[in-house]
Order: structure tokens, then C-alpha cells, then sequence
């Protein structure tokens, strides 16, 4: 029997967080976590450091997270953390900060050392022996879901890729949803990352591992894009439509917080690994030839994720991401045949609905990409 476990509370809606200063404070100690600009810009970093002043909470901003966090990274801000004597954290930002914060939480009280009991990797093992840190979630994208999954996307360098950790304690306490931070990113970015937020919801729906609880969020998710369309092709959003958004981004993250994702984005992490290519940006490529190989399978499922995005064929959906992703980088054939030696060593390519191995996997980087 399938069960649904997504223990964070959601805030929603206007100044959410000045008004709930008892959800912010975890603890005596804080240290927020954010990107060098993610924090600032959105305006939530100001509103943080309004309650946690008034309610004479010491902090410490630790805004060194870049984007695509690596793992070393990861245990250096552990350290300043455990230093600093924080017991809770704060993290704000986009999918980089907020799983970021996930790995600080870890490394912090479980600190990973050469050749102890605890070493860095082990991370990837999902149980730890001291609970991680108490943390609450400020998105500042509407992309990932972070805010309302276990999971956390750490870069390895040794391994040229990405891979993700999670275990039950590294679900944040609480997300605020708050249009206001998001509605003056850059429309590019406002794009891709809700191109990431509607591939969560599109490869729930159709992973094996979807439930009629997942189904249910899904496709309510796809129906708020639905509405939206128009505004995420012109890039212009009121702060009603960026609160839409951002909680259709979670309900994505809901979704995959039971399901996880499938090949779209253990493919696409290559692109954003040896291409730079935004990660939202990276599975936009290739959602569409996913969807042809789900419609081999499951033509039912990928009619009702169009009649919710108000779209009639998979050719209107491609060309509708086309317009909104343009391309910025270009291909070979030799290096989609080196990165499908990586990406299909994925755990997620178990719950893509249709079969695929190397081969297929090329097939859908080259129809994709070349
Ligand atoms: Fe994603």
C-alpha cells in the first residue's frame, strides 16, 4: 500500500514570514543559509533578519552557496556552522541554497572526516547517527520543490556528476510561500526554473512509482501552468501569479518527494554539468522526447497532462517549450555518448515508465540536443 509522508508545514501568502516568527525560530542559535545575491535580492534575507532582530535571536549569514553546491563546499560551511554554535538553520534562496542547507545540517553535527566513522560520501548512505539540525525554507525560485522535499543535489567533481542524498529528518520544519521574493527574477530564470518545477510534476505523474495521491497533486500543479502560460512566455508576473506559481512548484516537489523524478533529469544533469546549462533549462531539452516515449506506454497519462497544461498535442507543448528555452549551447555526438555512460547508472531510469538503456537514452539526447 503506498503511503504519502510530507511532514513540512506550508505558509502561505502575503508576509507570511514577518507574521510567523515562532515558525522561523527553530532554536536559540541561527545560521542562515543563502546564495551570494538569492538572499538580498528577493528581499527575504531583510525580512529574516527583521524577526530574528526583533526577536533577539543571534545569527550568522553564511552566503557563500553558488550554484550547484558541491559536496567539499558543503563540509567547509559545516564547519563555520558547528563553530558559530547554531542550532537551527534558516535557508533562502533557490534549489542551490535550500539543498545546500540540507548537506550543512548533516555535516554539522555529523562531522565527515578522512579516516573516521563518518566519512564525506557516506552522506549518500541517508542515515546518519546525530539527527540533522532543525531547518525552515524560504524559496526565492519557483523551480525545485526543495522547500518540500528530503532531497539534496550535491555536484561531485571526483565523479563529474550529480547525486542526491535525503532521509527523513532532512525535510525542512517549515515553508513560507511568498510571491513577493520571486517576482523580480530575471524572466530567463523565472522560466527555466519553472520549466524544472513542471518537469517534477510531469515525471511524477508518469514515473512508476506514482500513486493516486501523487496523480492528485500532479495534475493540479499542471493546471495552475495551465493558467500561466502566457504570463511565463512574456515574463510578466503580478505577486498573486508568482504565489501561484510557487506553490504549483510545490506541489511538484510533494510529488517527487514520493515518486523522485526519471531519466529527464538523470539526463539533464550532464548538460549542467559539462554544458553550465541551468538545471531547469537542461530537462525543458529534453522533457519532450520523454513525453513521446511515455506515449508509447501511456498515451492516457500524457493526454491528461496536456488537457491540463490547455494544450491539444505534444507538438503544441514542444513548441511552446521551445519558445520560452532558447538554446545557448551546441552538441556533439561524442559527448552525448560519453554522457549516457553516466546517466544511465541513475536510480531514477528504474521508474521511467518505458523501457530504456543506452542506446534509447542516445536516441533521446540526439533528438533532443543535435
Ligand atoms: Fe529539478
Amino acid at each position: 500500500m503506498p503511503a504519502f509522508h510530507m511532514p513540512t508545514k506550508i505558509i502561505k501568502g502575503e508576509d507570511c514570514v514577518l507574521s510567523n516568527p515562532q515558525c522561523l525560530i527553530l532554536g536559540k542559535k541561527a545560521f542562515i543559509v543563502t546564495g551570494k545575491t538569492s538572499g538580498a535580492r528577493s528581499g527575504a534575507l531583510y525580512d529574516v533578519i527583521k524577526v530574528l532582530e526583533e526577536q533577539k535571536i543571534p545569527y550568522h549569514v553564511y552566503d557563500k552557496i553558488e550554484n550547484n553546491p558541491e559536496i567539499t563546499d558543503m563540509a567547509r560551511g559545516a564547519d563555520i556552522c558547528r563553530n558559530y554554535g547554531a542550532d537551527f538553520i534558516i535557508a533562502i534562496g533557490g534549489g542551490s541554497p535550500l539543498d545546500a542547507a540540507k548537506a550543512i545540517a548533516v555535516y554539522t553535527v555529523n562531522e565527515p572526516t578522512e579516516d573516521g566513522e563518518f566519512k564525506l560520501y557516506d552522506i549518500f548512505g541517508g542515515s546518519y547517527k546525530s539527527k540533522p539540525l532543525p531547518m525552515c525554507a524560504i524559496p526565492t525560485t519557483a523551480g525545485t520543490g526543495s522547500e518540500v522535499t528530503p532531497y539534496s543535489i550535491l555536484t561531485l567533481h571526483k565523479e563529474q556528476t550529480k547525486r542526491s542524498f535525503s532521509c527523513v529528518d532532512t525535510f525542512f520544519k517549515y515553508a513560507f510561500l511568498d510571491g513577493k521574493y520571486t517576482q523580480g527574477l530575471p524572466k530567463q530564470v523565472a522560466r527555466n526554473t519553472a520549466v524544472d518545477a513542471m518537469c517534477h510534476l510531469i515525471e511524477g505523474y508518469t514515473n512508476k512509482k506514482a500513486t493516486d495521491m501523487t496523480d492528485y497533486i500532479a495534475i493540479e500543479g499542471l493546471r495552475i501552468f495551465g493558467k500561466h502560460l502566457a504570463a511565463l512566455e512574456s515574463g510578466e508576473f503580478t505577486r498573486d501569479i508568482c504565489t501561484e506559481l510557487l506553490w504549483a512548484s510545490s506541489l511538484g516537489g510533494m510529488v517527487i518527494s514520493q515518486t523522485g523524478t526519471t531519466i529527464v533529469h538523470s539526463m539533464g544533469y550532464q548538460l549542467t554539468y559539462f554544458k553550465d546549462i541551468p538545471h531547469g533549462m537542461a530537462n525543458g531539452y529534453l522533457i519532450g522526447e520523454y513525453l513521446k516515449g511515455v506515449n508509447t506506454v501511456a498515451p492516457d497519462k500524457v493526454q491528461n497532462v496536456l488537457t491540463a497544461l490547455n494544450m491539444t498535442s505534444l507538438d503544441e507543448f514542444n513548441e511552446y517549450i521551445k519558445n520560452i528555452l532558447p538554446r545557448v549551447a551546441d552538441f556533439t555526438k561524442s559527448e552525448l555518448e560519453e554522457w549516457v555512460e553516466t546517466s544511465i547508472k541513475a536510480k531514477n531510469v528504474a521508474s521511467c515508465p518505458f523501457f530504456v538503456d543506452k542506446s534509447s537514452e542516445l536516441e533521446i539526447y540526439i533528438r533532443s540536443l543535435l
